[in-house]
């Protein structure tokens, strides 16, 4: 049997498998745009198993399922997923009944174990560690706001977390210089700064305590929640640490006028951003969120077409 491909980070994919998704997904986006729900995966069987709470990505994962041809099963926790049988025995299980397997876990290991039993793909949805499905749909949401993605700068401003991990990541492979505004105590640990130096080398990676020293020459200014799931009984801490790196119009008035604004959402306004920046004229989140369905779309029919 062939050995299934995975997307547990965006380590897995080269960039030219990126840009073949971004191909596939800017076509299927127009289709639908124009009412044509091409349905290239009659039959197949999605499951997404989710230990932590999703809009965004758990419904643009099913709707993508639809327009495809194909169902999903949202399992949730249901299954008892760790908690009743070993993962090998519940991988091997559940995969033999999908076709693609979509996780959110606590622990990034534990979709790294779920991929290492299943016969079938599995798409990391989030973990602590990687949220490779968002920085997907973000860069593709660069690139069709600019027409490309070589050379633009993105400013990160907060903790260097998940998404931050996956759009360096995503960021090196397609040449978009990356500038983090992070308090040092929350920047990439030294283990994940290695690994990325490996994976992407030609990665420009740039890292300051000054929010308006990253915004300057930005294409992009990204932010997320101070406080991520999981990470809540830090909450008042955090709230200190970041108060002098939240986005609002004081520091977006330091960007250049073509810059915009994005975030992955679920926002806490008031927080990482002021109401008057995420609703602003500079403000694509909304895109970026609608563009969570197409580029899944792009990646599904990528992913399962590579499994036959
Ligand atoms: N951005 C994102 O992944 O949102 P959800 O947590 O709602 O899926
Ligand atoms: N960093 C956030 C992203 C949510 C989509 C979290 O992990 O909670």
């Amino acid at each position: 049997m062939k050995k299934p491909r995975h997307l547990l980070t965006l380590a897995d994919l080269t960039a030219a498998e990126i840009e073949r998704i971004f191909t596939i997904a800017e076509d299927l986006k127009s289709k639908w745009a124009k009412g044509i729900r091409e349905p290239l995966l009659p039959g197949r069987v999605m499951a997404l198993l989710f230990e932590k709470p999703s809009l965004r990505t758990r419904v643009s994962f099913e709707a993508c399922m639809v327009h495809l041809g194909g169902c999903s099963l949202f399992l949730g926790q249901e299954t008892g997923f760790g908690r009743r049988e070993t993962m090998a025995d519940f991988a091997r299980v559940l995969s033999q009944y999908v076709d693609v397997i979509v996780s959110r876990t606590y622990r990034h290991q534990t979709v790294v174990e779920l991929a290492q039993y299943a016969q079938c793909p599995v798409i990391n949805g989030l973990s602590d560690l990687a949220h490779p499905c968002q920085a997907l749909a973000d860069l593709f949401t660069i690139r069709e706001l600019f027409g490309r993605l070589a050379g633009l700068t993105l400013a990160w401003i907060g903790d260097g977390n998940n998404v931050a991990r996956s759009l360096a990541q995503g960021c090196g492979k397609l040449g978009i210089r990356m500038v983090m505004a992070t308090p040092p105590p929350y920047r990439f640990e030294a283990g994940f700064l290695e690994q990325l130096r490996q994976d992407v080398p030609q990665l420009d990676l740039a890292v300051t305590e000054d929010p308006v020293e990253a915004v300057r020459e930005a294409a992009v200014v990204y932010t997320d929640v101070w406080t991520s799931m999981g990470q809540e009984a830090e909450a008042d801490q955090r709230r200190q640490v970041f108060a002098p790196y939240q986005v609002n119009a004081a520091l977006m008035a330091h960007a250049q006028k073509g810059t915009v604004f994005m975030h992955c959402m679920p926002a806490h306004r008031g927080e990482e951003v002021t109401d008057e920046v995420i609703d602003g004229p500079q403000s694509v989140v909304l895109q970026q969120a609608a563009n969570r369905m197409h580029l899944q779309k792009g990646l599904l029919a990528w992913l399962l077409a590579a499994q036959t």
